[in-house]
């Protein structure tokens, strides 16, 4: 005997993405509309940095727009350290001592740590209840805050245990970037950058001539920027959601980038991690005939007006980072394998496939092309 559980469905997860400077009109107006004067359950995830800055301002916000509501706040300690199993447990364990079960919902307040972790609290926390995020680095904003990825880390491996789970909306509120340290801007820009080689040529042109002005805060500049990144972000993740193969571009500068940040034992941020990783695949690239010299120097000048750096610190061992390149998720039969820009603004497509989904972008390159490569910068 045998029976089939017929599970084909259709799936609308399509979400909003609200972009802006102090967006809490916005969030009420979300709020109520969604609980509709429902009593739902509503947990705050945070980070203790973002909780001293706007958490209690933010509280009284989703309390009175949801009067009816129960509203309780988690806050973890701040820091990728914090993205682990245990906080997700401790977030979870809050939870229960509330007594919160189906009828809840996620608000995820902070940067990419937090909407990570609230995001895969939210996926699987009575089999799943949504969740919202409320972005307030400048990195959410350009990459972690959309595309649903959610994750924690472990000893063993960073963003390993997770999964993709879909925000029901997302605010980006560039006003809360004017608290960001330096470093922490800088960081953003780098996917910033990454997401203009990729996919918008006019976009760099932008970047040339106004990404100091995110330094000094310029209200225009810092919407245009958190713009750009959403558009250019979800229309891979709209037409790749699973990661079949068109994804795989997001991935650019990501190959040398990750191994520097690892073999950094992370004194090298992701941000300037990734920078030196643009300037390998554009080098790399340069070589293959994908991009020209001047291009290289295009994409060398805009990494230094973001403050990041363009050369592998003296200090890295550069046989342990080509070592590390094996450990790239794109790594097939134990062989490496890079994605590239072509020119600037688009990517170098390798196959053409079946749909735009799962067309091939990524390269087999040899040991010795990526050796050169590193030696090099
Ligand atoms: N899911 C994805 O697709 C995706 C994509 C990229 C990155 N990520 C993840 O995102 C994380 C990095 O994101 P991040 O840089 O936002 O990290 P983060 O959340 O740790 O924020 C960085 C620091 O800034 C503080 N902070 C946050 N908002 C602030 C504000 N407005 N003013 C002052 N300080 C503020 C935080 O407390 C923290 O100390 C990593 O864990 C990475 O794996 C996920
Ligand atoms: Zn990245």
């Amino acid at each position: 005997m045998e029976f089939c559980v017929n599970l084909v469905k259709t799936v609308d997860d399509s979400y909003t993405i609200e972009i802006g400077d102090n967006l809490s009109e916005k969030l009420k107006e979300f709020l109520r509309e969604f609980a509709r004067d429902k009593k739902i359950n509503v947990a705050i995830i945070t980070d203790s940095n973002v909780y001293e800055l706007y958490g209690e301002a933010f509280d009284k916000t989703v309390k009175d727009a949801l009067p009816q509501c129960r509203v309780n706040t988690v806050v973890f300690p701040a820091g990728e350290k914090s993205k682990t199993r245990k906080t997700k447990e401790y977030i979870e364990d809050k939870l229960i001592e509330w007594g919160y079960r189906r009828d809840t919902l996620i608000i995820a307040h902070g940067g990419g740590v937090v909407t990570d972790i609230a995001g895969f609290v939210a996926g699987t926390f009575a089999r799943g209840v949504p969740f919202v995020n409320y972005a307030t680095t400048l990195l959410a904003a350009a990459d972690a805050s959309v595309g649903g990825k959610t994750a924690v880390d472990t000893e063993m491996a960073t963003n390993l245990i997770g999964l993709i789970y879909q925000p029901k909306k997302v605010f980006i509120d560039t006003a809360t970037w004017d608290t960001l340290s330096e470093k922490e801007i800088s960081g953003g820009l780098a996917e910033t950058i990454k997401h203009a080689c990729m996919a918008d040529k006019e976009f760099f042109e932008y970047l040339e001539e106004n990404i100091e002005k995110v330094f000094e805060m310029e209200t225009q500049v810092c919407r245009h920027i958190a713009e750009k990144n959403c558009k250019i972000k979800y229309e891979v993740v709209m037409l790749d959601e699973k990661e079949q193969g068109l994804r795989e571009i997001l991935n650019l500068g990501h190959t040398v980038g990750r191994a520097i940040e690892t073999v950094s034992e992370y004194r090298l941020s992701h941000g300037e991690a990734v920078a030196i990783g643009l300037m390998a695949q554009a080098k790399l690239g340069c070589k293959m005939g994908f991009c020209s010299e001047e291009e290289v120097t295009r994409v060398e000048n805009l990494l230094k007006k973001a403050k990041l750096p363009v050369s592998i610190p003296e200090w890295i061992d550069k046989e342990a980072l080509t070592k590390k390149l094996y450990t790239d998720k794109k790594v097939r039969n134990g062989k490496l394998r890079f994605v590239f820009q072509q020119g600037i603004g688009q990517m170098v497509q390798f196959e053409r496939g079946t749909c735009a989904a799962d067309a091939v972008y990524s390269m087999f390159i040899d040991e010795e092309s990526a050796r050169s490569v590193i030696a090099e910068l």
